[in-house]
């Protein structure tokens, strides 16, 4: 599946990320700036915080759920009702052409 990740100032970059892996790792692993992931995906940092674009809101499984909000409360930037923590986000078929938007920093 394509993901596309669209940075704080509008630089969209895709990439194809596998079934099964995190949308955190997609990022990482493509060199995609903006999400750091400190932590690996324990999750216990924050640091992979994202907003996922209105459109795929459903698809992803919803809003944050609690663990992710409690984590992100220590997110660097503003917290919306789109915020996700993209390593608990797993990729799926369903995910294809989905996309996020990334906070200006994760620090
Ligand atoms: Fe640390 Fe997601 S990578 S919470």
């Amino acid at each position: 599946p394509k993901i596309t990740y669209v940075s704080h100032d509008g630089r969209a970059a895709t990439v194809e990320v596998p079934v099964g892996e995190n949308v955190m790792h997609g990022a990482l692993y493509n060199g995609v700036e903006g999400i750091a992931g400190e932590c690996g995906g324990a999750p216990s940092c924050a640091t992979c915080h994202c907003y996922i674009d209105e459109a795929w809101a459903a698809t992803v499984g919803g809003p944050a759920n609690d663990v992710e909000k409690e984590l992100l409360e220590a997110a660097a930037c503003e917290v919306k009702p789109t915020s996700r923590l993209s390593c608990q986000i797993t990729v799926t078929d369903d995910l294809d052409g989905l996309i996020v938007h990334l906070p200006e920093t994760q620090f």
